[in-house]
């Protein structure tokens, strides 16, 4: 992917709970000049999240944001979109953030928001989904990158990856494998939407200026 130095990066929050696996492979996939994105923003609900660890190591920006400092859902809300307000954003990427945002919260940040979620949706929403696909004895497992709407994990799908499901699997490997892929995914979804090949309006994606269809546009990984 190459990229033109007169484009604006498309100037991103990630928003994270945990280890920040996710964050890391977009900041290395920035970082080897394939992506035009500026992280302006690393914010976690977790004081002890590892992901913050990865954004100062990286000199990025980063604000920790207690849920269970605010007496109401509405409360924290309140004060993270008055931060990611406080920035020039084109997008938030939820990397593993584990806390399901309002109806509200998400209207107010229609088309802006997108999620990878460990499963090939619309199968296993929440959580526990290798688990589920272990149990129900699936070929396949996955993880897929859609947009956040105010279902739970039901928003439009953007692209989704297959993972093998073999007989030796266990929750971890499953896991192992998935986020190996995730890696993958996420930095080529940002790299498209940086380069201007998705698009989104009113809640409907397009790729090369062509709605998306149910399963999302199809990759090569
Ligand atoms: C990822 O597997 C993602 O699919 C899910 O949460 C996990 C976060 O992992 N939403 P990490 O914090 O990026 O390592």
């Amino acid at each position: 992917m190459s990229i033109d130095s007169n484009k604006k990066p498309l100037c991103v929050a990630v928003l994270l709970s945990g280890n920040g696996s996710n964050l890391q492979a977009i900041i290395d996939a920035i970082s080897h000049d394939r992506l035009n994105i500026s992280i302006e923003l690393v914010v976690s609900n977790k004081l002890d999240s590892y992901g913050i660890e990865r954004a100062k190591r990286h000199g990025l920006n980063s604000k920790v944001i207690e849920r269970q400092l605010f007496s109401s859902k509405q409360d924290f809300e309140q004060s993270l979109s008055q931060l990611l307000n406080s920035y020039d954003l084109d997008l938030i990427v939820l990397a593993g953030f584990m806390l399901v945002l309002s109806k509200e919260f998400v209207t107010a940040f229609s088309g802006k928001i997108i999620n990878i979620h460990p499963s090939l949706l619309p199968k296993y929403k929440g959580l526990d989904t290798y688990q589920k696909a272990l149990s129900a004895g699936d070929e396949y497992h996955g993880t897929t990158v859609h947009l956040v709407t105010e279902e739970l994990d039901g928003g439009p799908i953007i692209s989704q990856t297959k993972v093998l499901i073999e007989p030796h699997d266990t929750v971890q490997s499953l896991t192992q494998k998935t986020q190996n892929i995730e890696h993958k995914l996420y930095p080529l979804v940002l790299g498209w939407l940086a380069n201007g090949r998705i698009s989104i309006n009113n809640n409907t994606v397009f790729f090369d200026n062509k709605p998306v269809s149910q399963t999302g546009i199809p990759n090569e990984l």
